[in-house]
């Protein structure tokens, strides 16, 4: 008989860490290897499951940060070290990284938009000979929301790293940061040779859909443009057709997709 393709595996907490109120990252023991841009089936026997970027990974561990907004997360954000979750995965077409290799790399991600596309990061700040250049935008929507500050600081010592809030309030950040939705900065941006840049965009589908207008005004061609959804999952393989957008399921052919394919995906 074949395998039960929904049975999870029992996954310990080794960390967590407190990126704000209501983000959080564990960082699990597992073996899962998967690929930039993956998400996995987090679960809590007899509450439910949910479907959550892979935001890191490593020998024996990934990391997901998980925002605390209904009924799986917050019972996830009651766990502590050395308590369990419970995973299925890896799923979906992460980044094609490789491809990547010896261009000039732009992000742009919108508040917890960073978190699939951090081990992209991670990868390129320990490699950074890999790239000609890599620049990022993350926009929050206020500094109280502003995630991975340490690696922010860190990735800034490589990378050009720009920050920003949609309003700037009282509060004391230790992350400088601009004013303004990424939209405004993207013509700002250096791109000294337009055939050579390859743009990631990942956030709410309103800031994909504005962000990939603005790098297309700037000439960067679609073909080189990755986005990825994070549309309503259930069974994240393909069976319950919840993420089905017209004919396409995003679990399986996604969340990340080339823009070629996703303009006609984001509505
Ligand atoms: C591919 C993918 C990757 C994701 N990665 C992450 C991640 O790295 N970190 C993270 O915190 N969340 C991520 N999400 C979103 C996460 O799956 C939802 O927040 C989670 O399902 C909420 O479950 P819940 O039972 O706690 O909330 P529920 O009680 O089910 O819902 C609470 C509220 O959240 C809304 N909601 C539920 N699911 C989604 C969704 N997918 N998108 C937008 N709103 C939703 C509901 O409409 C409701 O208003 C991802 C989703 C997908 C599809
Ligand atoms: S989430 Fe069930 S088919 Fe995609």
């Amino acid at each position: 008989m074949a395998p039960n393709p929904y049975l999870p595996f029992k996954a310990e907490i080794i960390s967590v860490t407190r990126q704000t109120d209501i983000d959080w990252t564990y960082r699990l023991a597992c073996d899962l290897n998967p690929r930039w841009g993956q998400f996995a089936e987090v679960s809590i026997p007899g509450v439910g499951e949910c479907p959550i970027s892979i935001s890191d990974f490593g020998d024996g561990y990934i990391e997901m940060t998980i925002r605390r907004v209904g009924k799986v997360t917050d019972v996830i954000h009651q766990l502590d070290q050395a308590d369990h979750l419970f995973i299925r995965g890896p799923y979906g077409q992460g980044f094609p990284v490789p491809d990547f290799y010896g261009h000039h790399l732009v992000i742009a991600a919108g508040g917890t938009g960073l978190a699939p596309v951090k081990s992209i990061i991670n990868h390129f700040y320990r490699h950074p000979e890999r790239l000609n250049r890599l620049d990022l935008l993350a926009g929050f929507k206020s500094p109280a929301d502003i995630l991975f500050k340490e690696e922010l600081a860190n990735w800034a010592k490589l990378f050009n790293v720009l920050v920003t809030v949609d309003k700037k309030n009282s509060e004391n950040t230790a992350i400088d940061c601009k004013e303004g939705l990424i939209t405004k900065f993207v013509p700002e941006l250096e791109i000294p040779q337009l055939a050579e840049a390859r743009v990631i965009i990942v956030g709410p589908p309103v800031m994909m859909k504005f962000t990939a207008q603005e790098f297309l005004k700037r000439g960067v061609a679609e073909e080189n443009i990755w986005v990825s959804f994070e549309r309503k999952m259930c069974c994240g393989i393909g069976k319950c057709g919840h993420c089905k957008i017209d004919n396409t399921y995003v679990c399986l052919e996604g969340p990340v997709f080339n823009y070629t394919r996703a303009k006609n995906l984001l509505d």
